[in-house]
């Protein structure tokens, strides 16, 4: 048995509950970006993931108008940090409704460092920063999904292991449901079996 849903019978919140519930765990894009006047922002965004790879596009969702969202659209320009398990606190900490003029940095106490082709800053203790030039949006209903070509990606060299980035070492947080977020567990390495070598192909 099981129990049946029609999203167009339930409140929005109820929707939102059961998608962010249901599609887990979900990776978090920690977005710096700088607004107008140049005060930089920081803000965890888990409706995120790769668009394309040629070309190289990632893409993250703006539930409502907020602050990485009008300072995109005002500057093009942001960057995707990897949100690591040692910084928890701080990522959450930076999902704050601080004021317009505030700086996440700044009130969290989040170190930055200078990108290589963008204006907003990265975060510094982050392993991996994906400096991104706005490609587009698209509004669906109250969000907008935005979309960002990525024109530089900077990996700290203690991640990398054979010139690879290692998951152990990444140590990426995820979103799950409620309040709840996770850490990497257990990793499985399988690899994809090619039709050729299908056991009833032969
Ligand atoms: C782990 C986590 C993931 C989040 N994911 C999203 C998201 O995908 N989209 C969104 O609009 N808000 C998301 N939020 C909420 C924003 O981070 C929060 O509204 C923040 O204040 C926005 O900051 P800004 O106004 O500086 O852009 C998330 C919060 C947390 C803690």
């Amino acid at each position: 048995m099981r129990t049946e849903y029609s999203p167009a019978q339930l409140e929005p919140i109820a929707v939102y509950r059961l998608l962010t519930s249901t599609v887990v765990p979900r990776p978090i894009a920690w977005v710096s970006t700088v607004s107008a006047d140049g005060v930089d922002n920081l803000a965890p965004h888990s409706f995120f993931t790769v668009s394309s790879v040629t070309p190289p596009i990632v893409q993250f969702t703006s539930v409502g108008r907020k602050d990485s969202l009008r300072n995109i659209e005002a500057t093009g320009q942001f960057v995707v940090n990897l949100a690591p398990e040692p910084l928890v606190d701080e990522v959450n900490r930076t999902a704050t409704d601080f004021p317009h003029g505030v700086s996440e940095f700044d009130a969290v106490g989040v170190a930055r460092e200078t990108s290589a082709r963008v204006k907003a800053p990265r975060v510094a203790g982050s392993p991996v920063a994906l400096e991104c030039e706005l490609h587009s949006t698209l509004r669906l209903g109250d969000s907008t999904v935005v979309f960002g070509r990525v024109v530089h990606i900077a990996i700290d060299e203690t991640v990398l292991e054979n010139g690879h980035p290692e998951i152990t070492r990444l140590r990426p947080l995820a979103r799950l449901g409620k309040d709840e977020w996770s850490t990497i567990g257990d990793v499985l390495d399988l690899r994809r079996i090619r039709y050729s070598d299908w056991p009833a192909s032969s």
